[in-house]
């Protein structure tokens, strides 16, 4: 099995294994971020981070469910500060990729985060979060086309003035006419990757038994992930990388729970793969177990790297 190479680059950045953590799952505290750190995953990445630190939205807020998970977290983490100023610590200590998410809850935010998260060197890219559904009166940018658009134009320039490669968190999609407005506006960017997709956000899990909701936060309603979206993040994964896979990098997450679930995000197109609910249920180990699957199965395929499969995805004449 040493003959297959899982490795990965994004952004220019060089990934040992193209497997790591989503914003959100284990990399809130400095613990976490150095779990990730120690593990198998490719890259760390950061919670989305907000101006100030926020403790999140009343618990109880992630429930495990029979296939996957429902979370209305509301973005507890530590600051912009803070994400920016562990970024040299984990440099020091881990050669591998860091890569701060970034989730402002307004317009300026998002640039003041942005403008000093651009300037330390130590962060090799910025995810723009567009898809936070957890957020009381906040909509999700991504489904804004004006919004998202307006917010890119103005990211993109100091982005670029300082020459940090940016990506973009998309929510799922559901409707092919929304997959092509939306490419058709980041295409116009300098974006390194979009990454699909945030969790399917504001649905609804019921305890029959105990005639309630499972997450105390609005009304029970939350953001749903684990194999309940992988359909979804599969699709969303291909048609970007129909629309943009020849300019734009895919990053694909919803339900990878096994290598094989990582091996069919990466044949629909995907150029790495986060792991969101299977990471929270089983911790940074299962990026060691789920790379072994991988490359098991790409072993018995006769595949020797992603690139041999990477969005060779076949469809029925
Ligand atoms: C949350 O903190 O509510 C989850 C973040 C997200 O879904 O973007």
């Amino acid at each position: 099995m040493d003959m297959v190479d899982i490795s990965a680059s994004i952004a220019g950045q060089k990934l040992q294994s193209c497997l790591f953590n989503a914003a959100g799952a284990h990399c809130v505290t400095r613990g976490e971020l150095f779990d990730l750190g120690k593990s198998r995953a490719g890259l760390i990445l950061s919670k989305s981070c907000t101006l100030e630190p926020r403790k999140g939205n009343p618990e109880p807020r992630y429930k495990d469910l029979p296939y996957g998970s429902i979370n209305s977290m509301g973005l507890p983490n530590q600051g912009y500060l803070f994400y920016g100023k562990i970024a040299k610590e984990l440099k020091q200590h881990f050669s591998k990729p860091y890569f701060v998410s970034v989730s402002g809850l307004s317009f300026e935010d998002n640039l003041t985060i942005i403008e000093h998260l651009s300037q330390i060197k130590e962060i090799d890219a910025l995810e723009l979060n567009l898809s936070c559904p957890n957020i009381p009166g906040k909509p999700q940018v991504g489904y804004d086309f004006e919004q998202t658009e307006k917010l890119l134009d103005a990211v993109c320039k100091i982005t670029e003035m300082r020459k940090k490669p940016l990506g973009l968190k998309l929510p799922p999609y559901f409707d092919f006419v929304h997959f092509e407005q939306m490419a058709e506006i980041i295409q116009r960017y300098p974006v390194k990757f979009v990454t699909c997709v945030n969790s399917i956000g504001n649905a609804l899990f019921i305890d029959p038994e105990e005639e309630q909701v499972v997450i105390k936060p609005k009304g029970g309603f939350g953001g749903i992930g684990g194999y309940y979206v992988k359909p979804t993040a599969l699709a969303n994964v291909r048609k970007f990388y129909e629309l943009l896979g020849n300019r734009i990098q895919i990053i694909g997450c919803g339900g990878v729970k096994t290598g094989i679930d990582a091996f069919e995000h990466i044949l629909a197109g995907a150029s790495a793969v986060q792991i969101a609910t299977a990471l929270v249920q089983e911790g940074p180990g299962c990026f060691a177990r789920i790379e072994e699957e991988l490359k098991e199965f790409m072993e018995r395929k006769g595949y020797e790297k992603i690139e041999d499969f990477r969005g060779r995805l076949k469809v029925m004449d």
